[in-house]
């Protein structure tokens, strides 16, 4: 519409009227933030390059966000130097499973009234701290890590975090592909295969795959079974996560306003439920300001999002696809 292309053209003249200078001192800052080093001149300009584009889309959705029109904000994250291509191939290694091979979770019928309206699973101590797989494709264990390390609360009363690293080297004989992408449902056949998980303090995080060496000396979870929810049903999953605890899910991640998204409720409307790539941890669910909300850990560390979390919009036809896995 006339209207949204005045904003966009506005935008970009206050982007470009930036001064140099005062571009230049916050791509210094950016890079000082977040550590950024680069091997040579042609990488750092091009680096330069992405991160301004980046900070247009950024300063772009969230005047609009300002306006009224979306409900979240955007960031100059630790991503803002990288394509949403790059992103996408680099991080979001989640790989979808078939369905059929699954037994599908049947909840026993209970009363609506007996599910909670509202759930934050970290308020029960069942959530470990957010992590940053780096630049491996290892979402999928740290889902399913996240979701083990609930139950295991459960069962025992104390929050161990487990460890992906375990995961990431020893389960290819499963079907994983380490920092390549894997499946959440082949990590659990992993652990019940191998009678456990090490935990994340014997088997420490790598940022790359290397030999399996697990030990059992470290074991500090297991699990005997999983199952499969029923796709794109919202109101089974409010009850698994309500009832159970944290349950790992995928989603699409492969759209830029959420690689740099900041805060608010995620509701892109772009979101194809179809295409999902990348593995999360469901640790609740609430309402805010009359908008129905899942909590979602990420593993992207704590500079992404709200302090690691996502609030994605819940109840709206499955947006961007969760498709989930829980234990039980
Ligand atoms: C600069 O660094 C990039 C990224 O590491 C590399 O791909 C490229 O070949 C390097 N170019 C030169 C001229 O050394
Ligand atoms: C589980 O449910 C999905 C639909 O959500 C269905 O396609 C699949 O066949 C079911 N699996 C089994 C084993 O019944």
């Amino acid at each position: 519409s006339m209207h949204s292309v005045c904003v966009v053209l506005l935008f970009t003249r206050g982007v470009l009227g930036q001064s140099s200078s005062a571009l230049n001192e916050q791509w210094e800052e950016w890079k000082v933030k977040y550590q950024k080093v680069y091997n040579n001149q042609s990488e750092s300009l091009y680096r330069r390059e992405v991160w301004e584009k980046n900070l247009q889309l950024v300063l772009r959705h969230n005047q609009e966000a300002s306006a009224g029109r979306h409900t979240f904000t955007m960031g100059l994250n630790h991503l803002a130097d990288m394509t949403a291509e790059e992103v996408n191939e680099k991080l979001n290694g989640f790989k979808m499973e078939d369905p059929n091979h699954f037994r599908n979770w049947t909840s026993k019928q209970v009363s609506d009234a007996s599910i909670p309206s509202s759930v934050d699973w970290r308020q029960k101590g069942m959530v470990s701290p957010v992590q940053n797989q780096g630049f491996c494709g290892s979402c999928w264990a740290f889902s399913a890590v996240g979701a083990l390390e609930g139950q295991m609360k459960k069962k025992t009363g104390s929050l161990v975090p487990l460890s992906p690293q375990n995961l990431v080297d020893c389960s290819t004989n499963d079907g994983n592909h380490g920092c390549r992408g894997g499946y959440i449902s082949k990590a659990f056949t992993y652990i019940i295969r191998n009678g456990g998980i090490d935990s994340a303090h014997f088997y420490p995080y790598e940022y790359r795959q290397g030999k399996c060496r697990y030990s059992s000396k470290g074991k500090a979870g297991y699990c005997s079974g999983f199952k499969v929810l029923p796709r794109g049903d919202e109101k089974t999953l409010q009850q698994a996560v309500g009832t159970v605890g944290p349950v790992a899910a995928a989603i699409n991640a492969m759209l830029p306003s959420f690689h740099h998204y900041r805060g608010g409720l995620y509701n892109a409307p772009g979101c194809n439920p179809r295409l999902i790539n990348h593995a999360v941890l469901i640790v609740g669910y609430g309402t805010d300001r009359g908008e129905d909300f899942w909590l979602v850990k990420n593993s992207w560390g704590t500079a992404w999002g709200e302090a690691g979390y996502l609030r994605l919009a819940r109840n709206k036809n499955n947006l961007c696809g969760l498709y989930t896995v829980m234990i039980v």
